[in-house]
């Protein structure tokens, strides 16, 4: 790892938000060979960090799931949220909006109660150690087909409605996994359930699709956010919508290079054209422990790939915290702060 330079040192202290991360994503290589003991999972190696490199996002996502099969009890998932907020904290993020996408927990057998329990019990516990605040978002697997999406969305929604436990910290749904052979559209059902409960509507489009289709899933599904959003630019109207309504695009720019193969290199991604374009582009890990990464790190290689400075990187922040479902005496209170934070020493 390189030494850190000024600028690197100041955006990692930086108050940062993280609205892109799945918590599976954020599993330590320690804790997958550990829990993948004690539940045995077998590994097809001792180090996961050697399955770390990936020539598309469904060859990243053979190793998500493996990853996600580590996790077996309510006590599996509450290590793991701890995890997640005690490391993401570290790197300077005060607040995240994390996705968990437990299709296929669910069809082992897992009760959704029992995984938003265990989240919320790591979460509870690394909040109170950190201070960092993390709300969730349930994911519908793509893999899994728009039936079982819709059926996730009612069982939270009943939940919610029981007050189970942890259920007040799913704050929105939103769809990820792979986009090839998908019209992620015939999603518009759940999403409906979602909307008629009052839940934030996001979704992941954009990795593997063009324009057209990430336009279709803005109407067809009514997203008041958008994950990724590679191909936005292509499209004048697209862009035009999503400048006049600011809608939120969660970019991802190390995961676009390492992960979806989108960019050969980081100088390459359209975030700055992005933004120059007037879009509510922030900055985001994605699944940081699968792609060694946490967010200080990529605002640092945002800001060295693109050239920009100490105030253009708290422009990021405060997008971030615009972008964010905080209500609006929250979001004051994190602007408060990323406006305090002190800037490389000259
Ligand atoms: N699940 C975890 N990371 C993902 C990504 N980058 N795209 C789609 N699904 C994902
Ligand atoms: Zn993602």
């Amino acid at each position: 790892m390189r030494p850190m330079d000024g600028l690197a040192r100041a955006l990692e202290a930086l108050p940062k938000v993280d609205l892109h991360c799945h918590v599976e994503g954020t599993m330590r290589p320690t804790t997958v060979v550990e829990l993948a003991r004690k539940n045995g999972v077998p590994l097809p190696t001792a180090e996961p960090a050697d399955l770390y490199t990936y020539s598309s996002l469904d060859e990243f996502l053979a190793v998500f799931w493996l990853v996600q099969s580590t996790l077996v009890d309510r006590d599996d998932w509450a290590r793991l949220a701890y995890e997640a907020v005690t490391d993401s904290a570290r790197h300077g993020v005060v607040h995240q909006e994390c996705f968990f996408t437990p299709a296929r927990h669910l069809a082992g057998g897992q009760r959704l109660a029992a995984i938003v329990a265990g989240l919320d019990e790591g979460l509870a516990a690394a909040e109170a150690e950190t201070g960092t605040t993390c709300r969730l978002i349930a994911d519908m697997d793509r893999a899994f087909g728009p039936e079982a999406g819709r059926q996730l969305v009612e069982e939270l929604v009943g939940l919610r409605s029981a007050r189970s436990p942890g259920t007040d910290r799913v704050i929105g749904v939103g769809m990820d996994s792979t986009e090839l052979g998908v019209d992620s559209t015939t999603y518009a059902p759940a999403y409906d359930v979602a909307r008629a409960a009052g839940l934030r509507l996001t979704g992941h489009q954009g990795e593997n699709s063009t324009a057209q289709q990430v336009a279709a899933c803005l109407d067809a599904l009514g997203l008041e956010r958008l994950d990724h959003g590679v191909p936005v630019l292509d499209s004048a109207v697209l862009t035009a919508q999503m400048v006049d309504e600011r809608i939120p695009i969660t970019v991802c720019p190390t995961s676009n290079v390492v992960i979806a193969h989108c960019f050969d290199r980081l100088e390459d991604h359209v975030l700055p054209r992005m933004r120059a374009a007037g879009l509510l582009a922030t900055v985001n890990t994605d699944d940081p422990a699968l792609s060694d990464l946490d967010l200080g790190r990529e605002y640092a290689a945002v800001a060295e790939a693109f050239g920009w400075g100490w105030n253009q990187m708290v422009e990021v922040a405060l997008d971030g915290i615009e972008a964010s479902w905080l209500d609006e005496s929250e979001k004051a209170d994190l602007r408060a702060r990323v406006v305090m934070a002190e800037g490389p020493r000259v």
